[in-house]
């Protein structure tokens, strides 16, 4: 069994974090982010060495979903058990949030029972309001307005493959949606320069983009927005991708299929990132329209580590807010 002063070190930034919540990547300083990379990375070695870690013994994380999950689920409910805890699925359907029991008398129920509570749902204040009511840690799946968890651990992924992140360049092609937010935070405050091409009428929103460009300044970084996707991806490190139509969108796809067209990732727009460039999707792909097979199963294509990911970065989050 692996020490755990060896995996979480033990120092105010770790105190910081216990009992905290996970709703959006503006609520963590940069050394707050690089310490759940560390432990992440910690983790992830633990758990390759087959050595056990079991930070979470006896603590359980509910698990509420409004939409579909395959990465998500997966991630959060087998991390718990790697801690030595346990999920509970609860498709907001079938719990009594779903007939329209209060956020309040969920967030005050659930606090009783369980020691973490992570949400998928589509507004960020639904979110919001759980935390301020619950007594325990919630822990943001996704919402329309971002998907903190999943940056993260690209953040990480990237770091993995390069070895840095400050002075990357990383160019998100697609939609100004919960992806592009948390990346326009994530990387401002870890001091990589982030352009959003998007096609007209569908930009991130101006409120996010004014808190990146001030936290890139402190960063010494950049923020950049275009409609060109060419000029977008040129000098990019990291080429990012994500669906057209996200979950809760679907009356809109046909629509979004005619605005998108121009904006796939496909071996043409690669060319013109740097050679040694990486391909990044959140998954699940659409493929074909946001990115073609080629590039996806292409060699610049790091999708499936960063799905891996997910689980050693979660791992890290849990056991930094709901661990002692
Ligand atoms: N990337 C991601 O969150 O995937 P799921 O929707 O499968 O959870
Ligand atoms: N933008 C996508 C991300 C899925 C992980 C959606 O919200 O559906």
């Amino acid at each position: 069994m692996v020490n755990k002063e060896v995996l979480i070190p033990d120092d105010a930034i770790t105190q910081n974090l216990r009992g905290r919540s996970f709703l959006k990547l503006e609520d963590f300083s940069p050394q707050e982010l690089i310490r759940f990379f560390e432990v992440a990375r910690n983790l992830k070695e633990a758990q390759k060495a087959g050595q056990p870690h079991p930070l979470l013994a006896g603590k359980s994380l509910a698990m509420i979903f409004r939409k579909t999950s395959t990465r998500t689920r997966v991630s959060f409910e087998v991390g718990i058990y790697q801690l030595g805890g346990q999920a509970l699925y609860l498709n907001s359907d079938d719990i009594q949030l779903g007939r329209g029991e209060s956020v309040y008398d969920t967030a005050m129920v659930l606090s009783r029972y369980v020691d973490g509570i992570m949400i998928r749902t589509f507004q960020q204040a639904e979110v919001e309001q759980l935390a301020q009511h619950a007594t325990v840690p919630v822990i943001n799946g996704l919402t329309d307005y971002c998907h903190p968890c999943q940056v993260l651990s690209d953040l990480f992924t990237v770091q993995e493959k390069r070895g840095c992140l400050r002075g990357l360049k990383l160019t998100y092609v697609g939609d100004g949606n919960n992806m592009a937010h948390s990346l326009l935070i994530g990387c401002s405050k870890l001091g990589m320069d982030v352009c959003i091409a998007h096609p007209p009428g569908y930009a991130p929103l101006p409120e996010t983009v004014a808190k990146a460009k001030a936290l890139a300044e402190a960063s010494d970084s950049a923020v950049e927005l275009t409609t060109d996707p060419v000029a977008g991806v040129t000098g990019a490190d990291i080429i990012y991708t994500d669906v057209w139509t996200s979950m809760g969108q679907e009356a809109e796809e046909e629509q979004r299929i005619q605005a998108f067209g121009q904006y796939q990732v496909n071996s043409a727009l690669l060319k013109h990132a740097k050679p040694d460039a990486v391909v990044m999707h959140c998954l699940p792909a659409n493929r074909g329209q946001e990115i073609t097979d080629e590039v996806m199963d292409g060699p610049q294509s790091i999708v499936f580590d960063q799905a891996e990911n997910r689980l050693h970065v979660q791992k890290a989050i849990m056991a930094l807010l709901m661990g002692e």
